[in-house]
């Protein structure tokens, strides 16, 4: 029997090495001191044992329940410890760290350019005009005098969009924002239309041309149109207009020039260029002599003032459509227009 006592001591000592949760603790407590355990049964069994026997046998049934039982209470110690630290390591909080970065979003170099100039041309009195890019042939070329069939409407190659049964007015994506100068003269003439008030607005947004890109063009770009409409306005005011915002833009210094062009909605007709900072005047590949086209202007045709509602004996206008991208890239020294849109991070981070 005490041979058999020696035996459970060891197999119970051995079993606890292996354990490392409480829950196989607990496991272990039943099997090796539940009531059913081996050393219970040693108890129970004393009975049947002879006199001579007995006392040493319960001597030792109580001995190894002793150890046992302080076995127990050390790895139930090691345990909680053992979990304790690993908590303890899982909570540690270095406050010495730098801190993590947050990935920051900011505004597309574009929207920055624009809003620079609503804010530019706010200071002059212009309020934003906002126009669809949906149009119909009627708005985009045939009220601003391209007739159907006129050559001029080769200038902008158009993505006309199918639709059934429109016949000469089919829908399109406008190609520049000047349809706009129609709906805002409408919707500014219907107010009072004996008497239209005077117009002076920034008609921003995106147009599309189904042309060949290169480093200064892109199938889809922006356009920030101004228009101005009023008795006496000159063709002085549309340049003093230009010369302000260029300078406002880009300091006192900068140098603008203005050439004759020709548009079948504004007479006369030119286009406005900035000299090129991205080669100091000398030309590159981006401006080719020197000088940046950033947009057309002109004086509104009188048959695009009578389309809007303003009688042409009475009132005179100014209208410019530019092109913010290429403002932004004489800003920004960027070399390629279609980095616009093409979302690489690495661009759009130097920003
Ligand atoms: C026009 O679109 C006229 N509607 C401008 C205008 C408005 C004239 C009002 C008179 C009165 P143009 O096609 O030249 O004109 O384009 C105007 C500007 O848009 C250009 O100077 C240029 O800055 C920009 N632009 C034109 N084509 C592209 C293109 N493919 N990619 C990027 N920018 C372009």
């Amino acid at each position: 029997m005490l041979e058999k006592l020696n035996e459970i001591e060891k197999t119970a000592l051995a079993e606890l090495e292996t354990v490392q949760d409480e829950e196989s603790l607990a496991q272990w407590r039943v099997t090796h001191l539940g009531r059913s355990s081996a050393v219970m049964q040693v108890f129970s069994s004393l009975g049947t044992l002879g006199k001579e026997e007995r006392p040493a046998v319960g001597q030792r049934a109580n001995q190894v329940k002793v150890r046992l039982e302080g076995a127990l209470a050390e790895k139930t110690e090691a345990i909680h410890q053992a979990a304790l630290s690993r908590s303890l390591a899982e909570e540690r909080l270095d406050v010495t760290l730098p801190g993590r970065r947050l990935p920051l979003g900011r505004l597309h170099p574009d929207t920055q350019t624009l809003r620079e100039l609503y804010r530019i041309f706010g200071e002059m009195g212009f309020q934003v005009f906002r126009s669809r890019e949906v149009e119909s042939d009627e708005y985009n070329f045939q009220l601003l005098n391209f007739p159907v069939g006129h050559p001029a409407r080769d200038m902008q190659d158009t993505y006309f969009i199918a639709a059934e049964g429109r016949g000469d007015n089919p829908l399109l994506l406008r190609t520049h924002t000047s349809p706009g100068q129609i709906h805002a003269m409408r919707e500014f003439s219907a107010m009072d239309p004996d008497n239209p008030p005077p117009v002076r607005i920034v008609l921003p947004g995106m147009v599309y041309r189904y042309e060949q890109t290169d480093a200064r063009h892109e199938t889809q770009f922006d356009q920030l149109e101004g228009l101005a409409v009023g008795p006496g306005i000159t063709f002085g005011n549309l340049k003093g207009t230009l010369a302000d915002m260029a300078r406002r833009l880009f300091g006192q210094d900068v140098r603008i020039r203005i050439r004759a062009s020709f548009f079948p909605f504004t007479e006369p007709s030119a286009e406005y260029d900035i000299e090129c900072f991205l080669c100091n005047g000398k030309g590159c590949a981006v401006c080719g002599g020197g000088w940046l086209e950033i947009g057309g202007c002109g004086m509104v045709h009188p048959n695009v003032l009578k389309n809007g509602g303003y009688d042409p004996e009475r009132y005179t206008g100014f209208a410019f459509g530019l092109g913010p991208q290429r403002i932004a890239m004489l800003r920004y020294h960027i070399q390629d227009i279609r980095l616009f849109w093409q979302n690489d991070l690495r661009f759009l981070e130097q920003f």
